[in-house]
């Protein structure tokens, strides 16, 4: 049966397999002794190799050690983890923050910690599969609305709402696969009108916009108004784990609930330390994230210039092409002319939407970008449907 379903899924061009990186340096990825530009990372502005995430992780190691040893409840608490939760609550403006080890972790948890059998969750269809489970392991009722269409939520809001105890709205804020921006105004005055919370991801804003790079609720000067503002520290952020920025009460409730932060040991402190780092330098070094925007408008409007259709407005750009197979031919094309670009496909992407999803990083140099159009523009030749939609 194992053998069949192998067989199958790589007929049709969805055998995912692991592939083994020698190192990566700058914006690069080696492996098996080959180079390639890296567009399939999120370390959007480079900071995993910064100076000051990797001095901060090396004295904390020295001092703690390479491992918390411990849930957090127990005796895997340190300092820094207190740090870090002051720091991020004052970063996003809000009144307090709860670390967890992954993004998934805390969407799983938060969710089904907050939602019951009795509430309504409100989710857009393009949420990553992280919010998907948390909401089915909440056992909450479960409406899904058209990405980013508030006429659609609203029109499920009118007819459901008031049939539940409590209602959650969840949306990311930039979404990790079409790289676009979630109308965040108009799901805040919805939620107000139908008395809901909401919840917004903000894995892929964190560290890009905002005055202070805080993400796209400060951007959007939103803060207040979303009681749950979760993030990572693996992306832009260079680091790993992720939070959460609530009200004090939330967070000490979460502290009694949320399985996925009792039962799971903490993360360690050259982890935690380079994540405070990280804060630091998002603040400071401004330039990373207004150079990293302004080589995504110039991607994105070269490939447009070329008729080339590509969704979003952030550093994640999504050239669709279509079924998984051709999908698979021209992430090949690219990797053959040096560049690390891989397919995504069903289920992470609604099925005949498989796309190469190109992450541009800060440490890109402009005459990479300029040879990557070329050759997009090149391939577009044998696959004249290639960024249509
Ligand atoms: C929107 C979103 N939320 C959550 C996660 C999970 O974050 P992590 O990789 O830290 O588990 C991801 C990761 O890809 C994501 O894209």
């Amino acid at each position: 049966m194992i053998k069949e379903f192998l067989a199958q899924k790589q007929k049709q061009g969805l055998l995912r397999f692991l592939r083994h990186a020698d190192y990566k340096k700058s914006g690069d990825i080696f492996i098996e002794g080959k180079k390639y530009i890296d567009f399939s990372s999120n370390d959007y502005l480079g900071l995993s190799q910064h100076a000051k995430l990797i001095q901060a992780a090396q004295d904390a190691a020295e001092k703690f050690g390479t491992s918390s040893s411990s849930s957090r409840l127990l005796s895997g608490s340190f300092k820094l983890h207190n740090e870090l939760e002051e720091k991020t609550a004052e970063f996003k403006k809000k009144e307090a923050a709860l670390v967890f080890n992954s993004g998934y972790q805390a969407n799983i948890g938060i969710i089904s910690a907050l939602c019951t059998k009795q509430d309504a969750i409100f989710c857009d269809k393009m949420s990553h599969a992280s919010i998907i489970d948390g909401t089915l392991l909440s056992g909450s009722k479960f409406f899904r609305f058209s990405h980013n269409d508030l006429g659609h939520l609203e029109s499920l809001l009118e007819k459901y709402r008031n049939k539940f105890n409590n209602a959650l709205i969840i949306t990311e804020s930039i979404f990790s696969m079409d790289g676009d921006k979630a109308p965040l105004k108009g799901i805040v005055a919805l939620k107000e009108k139908y008395n809901c919370r909401m919840l917004v991801d903000e894995a892929h804003a964190t560290g890009i916009f905002g005055k202070n790079g805080s993400g796209l609720t400060e951007e959007e000067g939103l803060s207040e108004k979303i009681e749950f503002i979760m993030g990572t520290f693996s992306k832009a952020m260079g680091s790993f784990g992720a939070y959460l920025a609530c009200s004090k009460d939330i967070k000490d409730y979460l502290i009694n609930t949320c399985r996925s932060f009792i039962y799971s040991t903490a993360l360690p402190a050259p982890v935690i330390a380079a994540d405070i780092a990280a804060i630091d330098v998002i603040k400071k070094e401004p330039h990373r994230r207004k150079t990293l925007l302004d080589n995504a408008d110039y991607f994105r409007n070269t490939l447009k210039k070329n008729q080339i259709s590509v969704k979003g407005a952030s550093q994640i750009i999504p050239l669709i092409t279509g079924d998984c197979v051709k999908t698979l031919e021209i992430s090949k094309m690219l990797m053959e002319a040096g560049y690390w670009a891989l397919p995504i496909r069903p289920p992470t992407v609604p099925k005949n939407e498989s796309r190469i999803r190109f992450s541009l990083a800060y440490n890109h140099a402009k005459k990479d970008l300029k040879r990557l159009l070329d050759d997009i523009i090149k391939i577009r030749c044998s696959y004249p449907g290639m960024g249509d939609r």
